[in-house]
């Protein structure tokens, strides 16, 4: 890669953000496009975020990525926010377009693609997504227009309650918002088609949780975990062991990464050689 004066500069914020894979994606999804980008992570403090985004416009950055926890703050600096953006509060890609920043939310673009590239359609079907965070979210307001029936469980059931109504009136389907618990979870997962767990649990170094009770889990059921660090979550093993379909959290990084990327670049995305460098990258550390 040769960075001149005309290389457009993208990048991520964050805090953390040592550990993010978008610069090992993006760049190497660059250089596969032989186009002229360059992607960095910049860590970002919170009390620091306006001047970030301030930032962005003076210094003429290209698009960004933002990670935790500045999903939600990002929002108020921008100039205009997508649909999906607007309704889950939360932005993870923006793009600069002659100083006017545009704010969009590829975490339910890329849940989506990565269940349907997998093999998991769930287009009429019964899903449960457990979480109440930016991710479920996200991952709410889009399987919602695919979906026959979505139910939320979540903990604390306020945000996602008044995210099932909005969703609920907006895309006129049948969606609920439950409490995580044993029964309701016993309950749904009976007919259920897609079970989807978008919450932190599983992540390193808490890698033996899981939400989901191994007996609950069934062969006709697609399962996927949102956490990708490790590689294969609790969840994913019993999953698999239960003879489910199982979808990396992986395929939702890369796929939710693809989507930025088309919208900085109008290019399509080499998602091969973005799932390559994701993963040889995470087989090292
Ligand atoms: N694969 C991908 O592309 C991708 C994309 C985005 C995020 N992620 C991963 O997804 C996970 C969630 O991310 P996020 O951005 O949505 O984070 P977040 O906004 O912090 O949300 C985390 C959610 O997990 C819930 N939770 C945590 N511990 C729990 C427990 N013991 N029992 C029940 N619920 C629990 C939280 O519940 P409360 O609200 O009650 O605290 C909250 O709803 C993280 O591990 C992140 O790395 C993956």
């Amino acid at each position: 890669m040769t960075i001149s004066g005309k290389t457009k500069v993208c990048g991520v914020i964050g805090d953390p953000i040592e550990h993010t894979l978008s610069p090992i994606m993006q760049n190497a999804a660059f250089e596969a496009l032989e186009i002229d980008y360059a992607f960095l992570a910049f860590k970002v403090k919170a009390t620091e975020v306006e001047n970030a985004i301030r930032g962005t416009r003076a210094l003429n950055i290209h698009g960004l990525n933002v990670t935790m926890p500045h999903k939600n703050a990002a929002i108020k600096y921008l100039d205009e926010i997508d649909p999906t953006a607007k309704a889950v509060a939360s932005v993870n890609t923006i793009l600069n377009k002659d100083g006017k920043l545009f704010g969009f939310n590829t975490d339910g673009v890329g849940a989506l693609n990565a269940l349907e590239n997998n093999g998991v359609k769930p287009k009429g079907k019964k899903i449960l997504l457990i979480g109440a965070g930016g991710a479920a979210k996200a991952i709410a307001y889009t399987l919602s227009q695919e979906a026959d029936e979505l139910v939320i469980l979540s903990r604390n059931t306020s945000p996602t309650t008044e995210l099932a109504n909005l969703l609920k009136q907006k895309f006129n389907k049948k969606i609920s918002a439950v409490e995580l618990s044993p029964k309701l979870m016993k309950e749904h997962l009976a007919n259920a088609n897609v079970l989807i767990n978008a919450t932190s649990v599983g992540m390193n170094p808490n890698a033996n949780q899981t939400l989901v009770a191994p007996e609950l889990l069934k062969p006709d059921l697609a399962v996927m975990d949102i956490v990708y660090n490790p590689l294969e979550t609790k969840l994913a093993k019993d999953a698999k062991l239960a003879g489910a379909k199982v979808v990396s959290g992986v395929e939702m990084l890369i796929y939710q990464g693809a989507a930025s990327f088309e919208i900085w670049t109008a290019c399509k995305a080499p998602v091969e050689v973005m799932r390559k460098a994701a993963l040889n990258h995470l087989v090292t550390v």
